[in-house]
């Protein structure tokens, strides 16, 4: 496995690589890398050669009062992993050589951005496509592989390599979660111990509301109540947004149909976390994938 720290190099290897028709495949991450990256890691692997891992913890897409500074940074532990993994290139680049003096573009996909996380957290979403459109750019992979935790980003992912006719095809994998149900994420180092505990809250909202789904209710306005409902019980977690969108548009729907999210954001303590639900339509009812 080879650590890639420059856009130069990348590129080099990467367009190397296309000459020979190899099929590139990315992950691209911020580090500090957990089940759910290594899951994205072995879905590329199954299907790619070489596999590419981006680790950026990407200044663009904080917000200035967010974690920027203290986000994990576990270089040796991840590069270990990845190498396991059997992961060709990990591309590691500086913020001076993404960002250099004098960078002025922002990516904006119009509409999906502007809600649920992007209106708690503003410009967030313009820092994630600006920073997945470079390293598409950069390393011209034929597939991107994201985790399904976070739909919204996926969403805006898909529509942007769509509108710009870019040769990515942008896969969504499962969410994996902690034996409790916890969806995986980074930023759950930052849970002591109670805070852990609460953190559970947003799974097991999720999992009432598909009970209620099972039993054949269709109604948002009273399948996100039992969500608040649940949240309620929850002293140690204040939740943010539970919305039940159309997995296409990410509009509030009434009633479900087709396919929809259920996406919940809460923070725990100073830990801002986001889960969903992903809601399908079968035959006459409804499945639901946590
Ligand atoms: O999901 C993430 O870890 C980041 O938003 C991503 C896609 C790597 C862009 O920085």
């Amino acid at each position: 496995m080879e650590i890639i720290r420059t856009v130069e190099w990348m590129k080099q290897v990467a367009r190397a690589a296309q000459a020979k028709e190899r099929l590139v495949g990315l992950v691209p991450t911020m580090g500090a890398l957990h089940e759910g990256h290594l899951s994205l890691v072995r879905a590329a692997k199954k299907e790619c050669s070489p596999v590419v891992v981006s680790i950026f913890v990407n200044p663009k897409q904080f917000g200035p009062a967010e974690d920027f500074q203290k986000y994990p940074r576990h270089m040796e532990q991840d590069t270990a992993a990845l190498e396991v993994l059997g992961v060709d290139y990990v591309f590691a680049p500086s913020v001076a050589d993404m960002y250099p003096d004098g960078f002025r573009t922002a990516v904006n996909v119009e509409g999906l951005g502007d809600r649920l996380e992007g209106r708690s957290r503003p410009g967030h979403f313009h820092g994630v496509a600006t920073v997945v459109l470079k390293l598409f750019e950069i390393i011209q992979p034929r597939f991107a592989y994201f985790g399904r935790k976070d739909a919204q980003q996926v969403r805006i992912i898909q529509q942007m390599a769509g509108d710009l006719n870019l040769d990515t095809q942008v896969i969504a994998c499962p969410i994996v979660r902690e034996p409790d149900g916890l969806a995986m994420s980074s930023r759950n180092a930052y849970l002591n111990g109670g805070d852990r505990q609460a953190a559970t809250v947003l799974y097991r909202a999720l999992g009432a509301m598909k009970k209620e789904i099972e039993a054949g209710e269709l109604d948002a306005a009273r399948l996100t109540a039992t969500i608040r409902r649940i949240f309620e019980t929850e002293p140690g977690a204040a939740p943010d947004y539970a919305e039940i969108v159309d997995a296409d548009s990410l509009e509030p729907v009434i009633r479900l149909r087709k396919t929809c999210y259920t996406l919940v954001a809460a923070f725990v303590g100073k830990t801002r976390l986001i889960d969903n639900a992903l809601i399908e339509e079968s035959g006459d009812s409804f499945s639901v994938n946590l």
